[in-house]
């Protein structure tokens, strides 16, 4: 345990001063503060704690209380009860870049940690623009925005750089401030139940661990799939694409709980290592061979979606913009456990079905005595149910013996927490277990900066896919 307390795998949730920066944003109001709101519903946060919304526009408390009773519409468990809740808000209006405006920010903390006994901790939450992440955390240590008495937490929002260059420069201006055990970076897949499933799953089961190898698995297939398209969002979605949006973040994270070796104990940095290493065994690929390990798709429109236009046509893009809205992709392992087994992903806007599964197909039986037998598989099942299937084999019919598929499944599929109220849960309970440490950001961030180097020196094609299919054609033979 180091001495912020952070690295034992708490969950017990400790009073604080909150204070989130871009409190008059969406996030704020669709995921943070409903996401509080469930936790005090439940009991788990309790009186003692207060938050502070922050922006530059000119709003006072009573006006973010109304916005906070807003956002949780019908959720609420009364009237009177969500308005206890809101009365913990307050608001003051900040110029990031203006250092007197800590002072006054300070003087609020020190007012409601004395109102709320918050014992000096206090959480940061930026969820601002990632140009200004660096300004803050600067600005917060030297104005002396850290209470020695208790601790101090950074929650930092996505997208944590746009290449490994930014993200190390982004990483050591907060690290000059503040260090890693105070960092927490969202991802908030890391907060999807299944995909934390995967730890308990893996390491607690004996039968599951001895099948987790080459010797019994034969491939693994990750959906990713979303079925909107970039809506308001052409700015940031044409400057990053797919691979940076989905694939550095959510699906290598995915991959590498799925690929880790067990962790030396269940803690949050022994953890860590074990997903860094699995990250580092990933093959890279060259200019001659990365098209035959990755496609980039866009969409346009189609006779499926008559609402839909081209990606290029999407307000804030570029006219013949190359930005990938699809990415698929065949990775593999120089880790001598996964030697041969390919792990297959897509990930895409405006495609069919919304789905975010992976699929662990095990090797059929060489030996078998029977003619048929469907291949064993074990389904992981994140979004938008949230279960396990076990696919095995049984028998067809009265008078035989051939197999038939059997199907299990959990009878109660779990019904988890969102995901934002598990993220401010475990920043509140000093869990950084679901949060992306920086070595994993700098091994995958180098991973993607080679694809797309290799992209545009082997000047990659762009495989259009109409938008409601299952997107481009040329996955097809990848996968094959
Ligand atoms: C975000 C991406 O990180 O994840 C979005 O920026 C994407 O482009 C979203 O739509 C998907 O999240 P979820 O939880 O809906 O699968």
């Amino acid at each position: 345990m180091n001495t912020h307390g952070e690295d034992t795998i708490l969950e017990i949730l400790q009073s604080a001063v909150l204070t989130i920066f871009g409190g008059t944003g969406d996030l704020a109001y669709r995921k943070l503060y409903p996401a509080l709101y469930s936790l005090y519903k439940k009991d788990q946060l309790k009186e003692d704690f207060a938050v502070i919304g922050t922006a530059r526009r000119e709003w006072d408390d009573a006006y973010l209380r109304e916005v906070v009773i807003d956002s949780i519409g019908d959720a609420k468990i009364s009237d009177e009860h969500v308005e206890k809740f809101a009365s913990h808000f307050y608001y003051q209006s900040h110029n990031v870049n203006d250092v007197e405006n800590y002072d006054t920010l300070n003087e609020l903390i020190d007012k409601l940690e004395n109102k709320y006994q918050t014992c000096g901790n206090r959480i940061f939450y930026l969820s601002v623009s990632p140009s200004l992440f660096g300004t803050i955390a600067r600005n917060l240590k030297l104005q002396h925005l850290e209470n020695e008495r208790g601790f101090t937490r950074l929650v930092i929002e996505k997208p944590f750089g746009n290449d490994y260059e930014s993200s190390k420069k982004l990483n050591d201006e907060i690290m000059e401030h503040f260090e890693e055990e105070q960092i927490y970076r969202v991802d908030h897949y890391l907060e999807k139940d299944w995909i934390q499933a995967i730890i308990p799953f893996r390491f607690s089961n004996p039968v599951i661990e001895s099948l987790w190898n080459h010797n019994m698995i034969d491939f693994i297939n990750i959906k990713v799939n979303e079925t909107l398209g970039i809506g308001e969002r052409g700015v940031y979605f044409d400057e990053t694409g797919a691979l940076r949006d989905m694939f550095q973040n959510h699906i290598l994270q995915l991959i590498s709980l799925l690929l880790m070796k067990r962790p030396s104990v269940l803690s949050s940095s022994a953890i860590s290592e074990a997903k860094v290493e699995a990250l580092q065994q990933l093959q890279t690929y060259t200019v001659e061979n990365i098209d035959n390990h990755f496609i980039r798709g866009q969409y346009k429109a189609g006779s499926n979606n008559k609402d839909a236009v081209d990606y290029r046509q999407e307000p804030n893009v570029s006219a013949n913009s190359m930005t990938e809205t699809y990415v698929a992709g065949k990775l593999l392992s120089n880790d001598n456990n996964w030697s041969g087994v390919p792990v297959y992903f897509t990930t895409g806007k405006y495609l069919t079905k919304k789905v975010t599964h992976v699929d662990i197909h095990f090797k059929e039986d060489k030996d078998s005595i029977f003619d048929e037998q469907t291949a064993n598989k074990l389904s992981i099942l994140i979004d938008p149910e949230q279960t396990i299937e076990l696919v095995l084999n049984g028998k067809k019919a009265e008078y035989t013996l051939d197999p038939a598929p059997l199907s299990f499944q959990p009878t109660e599929p779990s019904k988890s927490a969102g995901d934002y109220e598990k993220l401010m849960y475990h920043v509140f309970s000093g869990n950084r277990t679901h949060f992306v440490h920086w070595n994993e950001l700098e091994v995958s961030w180098k991973f993607v900066d080679h694809i797309l180097e290799n992209w545009e020196k082997a000047d990659s094609p762009l495989h259009f896919y109409e938008v409601n299919t299952t997107g481009p054609e040329a996955t097809n033979e990848l996968f094959n």
